[in-house]
């Protein structure tokens, strides 16, 4: 099992882990032993990336997506790797569906300490191209399923008196993007709401942090012209296009007990893209 970063010796970092557990005892001094992470959009791409990567240290994962098929084969994986995992079909827009998939993890898995609000989606066109459907299902997405799922799992992480919420924004909500007026739309919500729930869950234990990624290798941006790319990498101060794992690490760090102290963030991950 990999650990990039160096393991700081002699506590368990804030966490609390029966010695008894298995699996606690196999993830020993990890950094997320024994906590439970939501991960929205974990069938494909980032999500996935990001719950393997927490597995890596320790974690247990319950995936919520809507393409149930991508999502077993996830959770396949991660069992693979020893851990506890559940697949949830789950449309974060839709609020019924998100409360009952809340409650079900938190019978399943006894707690949730963090929920990664990843699901996300693109209906690009222009303003004058763009019909008033393609708007309405990228913030249904984006920003409502955000909402959803902060409203449904906040309140275990309150019981907990712990709690780490990781909310997707991009880079494309401080400087705007070509064809994607409710993508942005939608982004610099979330970025606007990360900033009230930390002020509002500060002192329950629980911190609300963004992250903004650049473009990063995934089905979402297969859309993208080979040029716009070439350009994009040009403009890149590390000269290459983002990982699905540098995502996954700025997202450990900050669910991890080394970011106690940070809420209310949003941390680019974008290879200086936006400098
Ligand atoms: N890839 C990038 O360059 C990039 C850049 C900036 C921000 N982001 C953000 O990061 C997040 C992940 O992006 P990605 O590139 O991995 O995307 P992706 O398309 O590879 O994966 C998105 C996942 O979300 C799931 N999903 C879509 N709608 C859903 C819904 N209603 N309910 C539940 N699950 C749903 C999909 O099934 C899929 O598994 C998104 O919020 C995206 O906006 C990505």
């Amino acid at each position: 099992m990999r650990n990039a970063y160096p393991v700081i010796p002699s506590s368990n970092h804030g966490f609390a882990r029966p010695e008894n557990d298995y699996l606690a005892a196999k993830y020993k001094d990890m950094r997320l032993s024994d906590k439970t992470a939501i991960i929205t959009g974990g069938a494909k791409g980032i999500g996935k990336a990001t719950a393997i990567r927490f597995v890596e240290e320790g974690a247990k994962i319950a995936i919520w997506d809507i393409d149930e098929k991508a999502g077993e084969e996830v959770v396949k994986e991660l069992k693979a790797m020893d851990a506890k995992a559940h697949f949830y079909k789950v449309n974060t827009a839709d609020i019924t569906n998100v409360v009952s998939a809340a409650e079900q993890v938190y019978t399943d898995f006894g707690s949730i300490d963090i929920l990664v609000n990843n699901a996300g989606i693109t209906r690009d066109a222009s303003l004058k191209k763009m019909s008033p459907q393609q708007w309405q299902q990228v913030i249904d997405v984006n920003l409502t399923g955000v909402f959803h799922c902060t409203k449904a799992v906040y309140p275990f992480m309150t019981a907990n008196g712990f709690g780490r919420i990781l909310n997707a924004a991009s880079v494309v909500a401080h400087h705007g993007n070509f064809g994607q007026t409710n993508y942005v739309a939608a982004k610099a919500g979330v970025i606007g709401m990360t900033k009230v729930w930390a002020r509002e869950f500060g002192r329950k234990g629980i911190t609300v942090n963004a992250v903004a990624p650049g473009f990063i290798k995934t089905e979402m941006v297969e859309t993208v012209p080979a040029k716009v790319m070439e350009q994009l990498m040009e403009r890149t101060p590390v000269g290459r296009i983002g990982r699905v794992e540098d995502i996954a690490n700025a997202y450990l760090f900050l669910a991890s007990a080394e970011a106690a102290f940070i809420t209310g963030t949003v941390l680019n991950v974008d290879g200086g893209l936006v400098l």
